[in-house]
């Protein structure tokens, strides 16, 4: 399955691509957590990255187009994925069908999180992310056992810097003004498939797997 996820921020896309990616047998491959990554490994990319990050702001689409290409050419991602986060414009999803049709495929499938925004802002100020393996807890709907500590790897929790009101109000307009014309642009072509992303995590997975299941 060649699957995309879309979705505001804060909609559970990383939350609910770990476990869909586990579920079939899928790579996941998210935009963000690569950005992150080379941001706190310092490198050139990274540099650049945060600056747009911080503000809110898409990274530009050359860089991460490149990005996104190199990750899909690996052996793992031939035979299907999972992307969170990318393509994040019509103009990121252009790219993506040339990149596919280079490589002799397409997308199965997009799916679509549905959630309102009083919600995804109390998601992401509830959010704490772990430094060192990435897994997304939640302060009230999903806390770890002991405060600041991840309970799966023990690493150190943070809250993203992104995640300040300002910010989180900014990444809302980019959704809207950039990243929601994807649905009518996958819409349009019987591509899309939405699900309602309110209710608990283990309520939207078993939407998500079953809304995906006709694409396995
Ligand atoms: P990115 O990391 O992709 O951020 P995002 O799309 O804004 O999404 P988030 O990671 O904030 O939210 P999510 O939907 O994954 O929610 P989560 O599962 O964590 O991008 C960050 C930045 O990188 C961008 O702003 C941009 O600068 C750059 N970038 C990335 N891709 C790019 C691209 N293609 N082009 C250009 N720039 C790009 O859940 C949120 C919280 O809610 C968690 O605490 C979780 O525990 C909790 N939660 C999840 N599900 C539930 C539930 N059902 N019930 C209760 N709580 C829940």
């Amino acid at each position: 399955m060649r699957l995309v996820l879309v979705g505001p921020p804060g909609a559970g896309k990383g939350t609910q691509a770990e476990f869909i990616s586990e579920h079939f047998g899928i790579p996941k491959i998210s935009t963000g957590d690569i950005f992150r990554g080379n941001v706190s490994g310092g490198t050139d990319l990274g540099k650049l990255a945060k600056k747009y990050m911080d503000a809110g702001d898409l990274v530009p689409d050359e860089v991460t187009n490149a990005m996104v290409r190199d990750r899909l050419a690996q052996e793992d991602a031939r035979d299907g994925f999972l992307l969170d986060g990318f393509p994040r414009n019509v103009a990121q999803a252009k790219v993506l069908d040339g990149i596919l049709a280079e490589f002799g495929s397409g997308l199965s499938v997009v799916l679509e999180l549905d959630v309102d925004q009083d919600e995804v802002v109390r998601r992401l100020s509830g959010r704490r992310s772990c430094k060192k393996c990435g897994h997304v807890w939640h302060l009230e709907y999903d806390p770890p056992s002991s405060p600041g500590v991840c309970d799966r790897c023990g690493g150190q929790l943070y809250h993203r810097d992104d995640d300040e009101p300002a910010t989180v109000r900014h990444r809302l307009e980019v959704y809207l003004a950039q990243t929601s014309p994807l649905v009518k642009y996958y819409s349009s072509r019987d591509q899309l498939v939405a699900i309602d992303a309110l209710g608990t995590v283990e309520d939207v997975t078993e939407r998500a797997i079953e809304a995906l299941k006709p694409y396995a």
